[in-house]
């Protein structure tokens, strides 16, 4: 099982992301592209930093129909990305279609991992607009279970959920977990945060740090402390 650092690349340019990379010199963290910068970029951007001998998480949470999710992985897995993912609320159907589209002709694909629900959706509002009655925890593990069931590889979560996911659904399968910052840190608008020494003991596999690394007045060294903190 790998375990890493991603960089949240929350940019809205090719500039603004390249001249932050740039820093990084000869290293190649795991970055997560996610809508902001696909959207105002297009796969361009992928195959740039790609090309530059990144890993890459692409953050586009699919939710569709099966055929739909399936052909637009299967453009993704062309994208030559090493992360990507879908909303579990899409159900079984669309999750195993999505992993057939994803799958490359030699048989390889990237990593597939579902969204849950939402941190930013709360029990009031799963229940009164969604309808769906159950406590929220319930709802995250059975949504990871029904990702886990479809053939996925893990799931996004809070890293307080993480090792209620490994429970349920088995040690390799894979967290990933934002709302990560550092002890002496700005917790901004996340709510419930861990420190990278907290997710690693907890058994994160994929820590996803945005704003701690790239609003850092060193950005290098905050990545360096992360991964230090994270892998030990
Ligand atoms: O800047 P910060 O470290 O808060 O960035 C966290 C990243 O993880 C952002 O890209 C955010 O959209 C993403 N994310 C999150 N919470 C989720 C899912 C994704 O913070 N539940």
């Amino acid at each position: 099982m790998s375990r890493d650092v991603i960089i949240a690349c929350d940019f809205s340019s090719k500039e603004a992301c390249l001249s932050f990379l740039d820093k990084f010199e000869g290293k190649k963290p795991f970055v997560k592209i996610g809508m902001e910068l696909f959207y105002a970029e297009g796969p361009s951007i992928v195959r740039e930093i790609k090309a530059r001998g990144h890993k890459i998480f692409l953050d586009l949470k699919l939710h569709d129909i099966p055929n739909t999710v399936k052909k637009s992985m299967a453009v993704l897995s062309h994208l030559d990305v090493d992360m990507c993912n879908l909303h579990a609320a899409g159900t079984g159907a669309m999750m195993e279609a999505a992993l057939e589209g994803l799958t490359r002709e030699d048989g390889t694909r990237p990593l597939l991992i579902a969204v849950t629900q939402l941190t930013s959706t709360s029990q009031e509002r799963m229940e009164q607009e969604l309808l769906i009655p159950e406590p929220m925890d319930k709802v995250v593990m059975h949504y990871a279970a029904n990702a886990a069931k479809a053939g996925l590889d893990g799931v996004v979560c809070s890293p307080l959920e993480a090792d209620k996911v490994h429970e349920v659904c088995g040690e390799s399968f894979v967290t990933v977990t934002p709302g990560v910052r550092f002890a002496d840190g700005d917790v901004g608008d996340q709510v419930r945060v861990m420190t990278p020494a907290q997710a690693r003991s907890i058994g994160s596999d994929y820590i996803v740090v945005g704003r701690p690394i790239t609003a850092a007045a060193d950005p290098v060294a905050a990545y360096e402390r992360c991964v230090k903190e994270f892998l030990g």
